[in-house]
């Protein structure tokens, strides 16, 4: 069976409160149950922290078993080496994905450090960015 991890960074416990204009009205927690609803047939994983260390910890952890990696590392896409180096570290592909389209955003938002390290990259279409990444690995 393939073992799909969706992995969220910080700030995205908040989605359905936060900034609902950029990243809608539904919590993680309310979209992941249709997700998996409509995938029966993989393991799929969701697993969120705000700190960088735990991210990078998870990565280690699933990162030489899992079948893909959806990441949403929330800020630190635009700041985090230390996420990239452990992408680069694991096995498994990972997908960066956004809620927002980054590039109609700030400046800051435009560069992510993870995306090298990435097998692609996925932004824009609001919560389904995550299901169009689950695609990508089946
Ligand atoms: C985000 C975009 C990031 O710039 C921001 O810091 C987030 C969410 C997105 O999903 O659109 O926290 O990754």
């Amino acid at each position: 069976m393939k073992k799909i991890l969706i992995l969220n960074g910080p700030n995205l416990n908040l989605l359905g409160v936060r900034e609902k204009g950029i990243y809608g009205n539904q919590s993680f927690e309310e979209y992941f149950e249709t997700l998996k609803s409509q995938y029966t047939k993989i393991d799929l994983t969701y697993f969120q922290d705000n700190n960088e260390g735990a991210i990078i910890d998870k990565l280690h952890e699933v990162g030489f078993a899992y079948t893909g990696i959806v990441l949403n590392a929330g800020a630190y896409t635009h700041t985090s080496i230390a996420i990239a180096d452990a992408i680069a570290a694991i096995t498994t592909p990972v997908v960066e994905i956004h809620i927002s389209n980054v590039h109609q955003r700030e400046e800051f938002r435009h560069h992510s450090y993870l995306s090298k390290n990435c097998k692609g990259v996925i932004l824009g279409f609001g919560l389904d960015s995550y299901r169009l990444a689950i695609e990508s690995f089946l």
